[in-house]
């Protein structure tokens, strides 16, 4: 039977490096946000390890939602559009939100969701990001809280897909550039 690690080159973050990333941002924000009650955000479907392991981390009232917001295409590319496909029940009115992203790339995803939380009228809206990717930012935004820089690579695991696979994988890998090749193969006439 085949393994979804197969799929991996190498690992680039493992079980205990992410462990690490977690508590140490979990300490930040409890220290940061003591005496607030926080209305913690996920960007579906990305953030949902990253967020429930942060969460349990956090010594502090916390109110949990999600969005999803999508930007990307089916292949490794943004396509730079940006659409609300699943929106919040909470009513951000008044309250500290904290967006919680798996990784920051163009940066065109977080600063949508920055914006619209402004808009919606919260009283402040950050954000804590596993992996941020400087390297391919073309908007400029803020990333207050993140684990790690990671580089230009296309990275799986611990939420990340590739064409909707490998979210399970528990660690944070670079994906083969043979899946890439025959997963581009496979669907070079569907456009
Ligand atoms: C990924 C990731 C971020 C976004 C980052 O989400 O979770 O939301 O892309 O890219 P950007 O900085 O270039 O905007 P994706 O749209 O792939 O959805 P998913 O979380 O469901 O995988």
């Amino acid at each position: 039977m085949k393994s979804i690690h197969d799929a991996v080159d190498h690992k680039l973050f493992s079980e205990e490096d992410i462990d690490e990333m977690t508590t140490r941002l979990g300490k930040q924000l409890t220290k940061d946000y003591a005496g607030k009650r926080v209305l913690v955000v996920g960007a579906l479907k990305g953030a949902i390890f990253f967020m429930v392991d942060l969460l349990k981390k956090m010594d502090l009232p916390c109110d949990i939602d999600f969005i999803d917001v999508s930007s990307y295409g089916n292949g490794t590319e943004s396509s730079g559009k940006i659409t609300v496909t699943h929106d919040l029940e909470a009513d951000v009115t008044g309250r500290d939100v904290l967006i919680v992203e798996d990784i920051v790339d163009t940066g065109l995803t977080l600063k949508f969701m920055k914006d619209e939380m402004i808009k919606r009228g919260a009283k402040s809206v950050k954000c804590c990001v596993l992996l941020n990717k400087t390297a391919r930012r073309t908007t400029e935004v803020e990333v207050e809280y993140y684990g790690t820089h990671v580089g230009n690579e296309f990275v799986i695991g611990y939420g990340m897909d590739f064409a909707g696979l490998y979210r399970n994988l528990p660690y944070v890998g670079v994906i083969k550039p043979q899946v890439v090749e025959e997963f581009s193969k496979k669907h070079e006439n569907d456009n």
